[in-house]
């Protein structure tokens, strides 16, 4: 019996979904914790290419149980529009192997509204956000003022809707045009087919099943660097990340937790607005971006590159209590004459080697090391020691540097494209 959690360690998009779903034939359940449809998982098998962002990454293994726990936000209309595209290419009926917690919250056409305005007031200091309701939907849970998804199933969901809806129309006044109209017409026809999934209380189900011995993989959604009370704070979302996040966010306890595997990128990524100590500005930066396909999952937004950031890294270790690394899109960084690694910043005119709670762009700098490049020989690997000594080197300089080891590479989007290091 384990509960085992994955997840990002940096700002998100470190290859979550990739792994999850070339991990999930160990595990009997697959569980979804926090955020919303802000994600965007990338599974590649088979020729084919699917990004899921409110379906947990077990969806197309066999025998898999997949859940959406309380700490999720839903959109219904995002989430039944991704259940028929897979239901119709891949011919299954997701009825059966997928559960959505009654306590998970519920995204409507009223919060994506508000997020528009939201950020629309916020000029010039706005996050970035990807604009899909989710921290309206979040601030309405803490007000003690949400719908849930178990709401769906009462006979009066309609007046509890519009009790919610209530609640911002000071602040919509003015704001419900017929888009608007049309977006609560498709989220009632979307809330019906949903009522035909399983609503449960999952915390009861996932703790009677690790009971039983059951094996449960908790996939986590954006990353370390973007959590509500961790992250590069005000630039981050509105969940926590965290390991401490599957615990609340599945109702699970934390004694029940196993292994944590920490994803990161060989180097850094950022989608969105916020500080980025390793940002790179010139050809390096276009280039690791042109590599890597650097481009937003869900919104398509070009992202911001830069050299791995150490002490940002043992910062993420050290809050998950990571205890195997999983580093991601290492090939992105073949064929490069030089590769540079933060080890620590100046700050106010100080050396340091923590990531300080208060960052902006001025006042920090990067200290770098600097290491020898390898080339794309290296990305037809299949185990450690086909890896070219530079390659290596790089490998065992971070192991040494965050304490932790590195147990898988990823050397392509693909599920063959991994080594696993025992
Ligand atoms: P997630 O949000 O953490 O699941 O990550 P995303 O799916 O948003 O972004 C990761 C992107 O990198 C996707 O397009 C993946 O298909 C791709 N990817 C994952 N692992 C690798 C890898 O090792 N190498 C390369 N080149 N691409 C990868
Ligand atoms: P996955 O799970 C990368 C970023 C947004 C924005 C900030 C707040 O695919 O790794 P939000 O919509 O949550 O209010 O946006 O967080 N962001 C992500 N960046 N990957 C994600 O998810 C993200 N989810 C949110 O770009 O800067
Ligand atoms: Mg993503």
């Amino acid at each position: 019996m384990s509960v085992d959690v994955l997840l990002g360690l940096q700002w998100g998009d470190e290859g979550k979904g990739k792994i999850v779903d070339y991990l999930a034939p160990k595990y009997d359940f697959i569980a979804r914790f926090q955020g919303g449809p802000n994600a965007g998982h990338t599974l590649e098998f088979d020729g084919i290419k699917h990004v899921l962002h409110q379906i947990p990454s077990g969806i197309f293994r066999d025998n898999k149980h997949n859940i959406i726990g309380n700490g999720v936000v839903l959109d219904p209309v995002i989430f039944m529009d991704e259940i028929i595209q897979i239901e119709k290419k891949f011919n299954l009926d997701l009825t059966k192997i997928l559960s959505i917690s009654t306590r998970a919250q519920l995204i409507s056409p009223v919060h994506r509204l508000l997020d528009k305005i939201l950020e629309k007031n916020k000029g010039d200091s706005k996050i970035g956000s990807t604009l899909k309701g989710i921290g309206p939907t979040y601030q309405d849970k803490i007000g003690r003022h949400g719908l849930r998804v178990g709401e769906v199933l009462s006979k009066n969901f309609n007046d509890k809707y519009a009790k919610q809806k209530s609640y911002h129309d000071n602040f919509l006044d003015g704001h419900y045009d017929q888009s608007f109209v049309d977006e609560e017409k498709k989220f009632f026809e979307s809330i019906k087919k949903l009522k035909k999934f399983k609503i449960v209380d999952t915390e009861y189900l996932m703790n009677k099943n690790i009971n039983r011995g059951k094996n449960i993989l908790a996939e986590g959604a954006q990353g370390t660097l973007l959590d509500i009370d961790f992250g590069s704070y005000p630039f981050v979302t509105s969940s926590n990340t965290t390991t401490a996040g599957a615990c609340i966010g599945l109702g699970i306890s934390p004694n029940k937790i196993l292994n944590v595997f920490g994803i990161f990128k060989a180097y850094c990524t950022r989608v969105g607005a916020g500080p980025f100590p390793t940002e790179l500005f010139d050809d390096i930066g276009k280039k690791i971006a042109s590599n890597g396909n650097e481009f937003g999952s869900t919104t398509g937004r070009a992202r911001r590159c830069g050299w791995l950031d150490i002490p940002a890294l043992k910062y993420s270790i050290m809050l998950n209590g990571v205890t195997e690394l999983y580093m991601m899109k290492a090939d992105v960084l073949s064929d490069f004459n030089e590769i540079k690694v933060c080890v620590g910043y100046n700050y106010n005119g100080e050396k340091i080697d923590y990531f300080p709670s208060s960052i902006e762009s001025e006042n920090i700098s990067p200290i770098y090391k600097t290491f020898q490049g390898w080339s794309s020989k290296s990305n037809k690997a299949q185990k450690f020691e086909d890896l070219e000594k530079n390659f290596q080197s790089y490998v065992r300089f971070i192991e040494d540097q965050v304490g932790v080891k590195i147990n898988l590479i990823s050397l392509g989007p693909v599920r063959e494209q991994t080594i696993y290091i025992n």
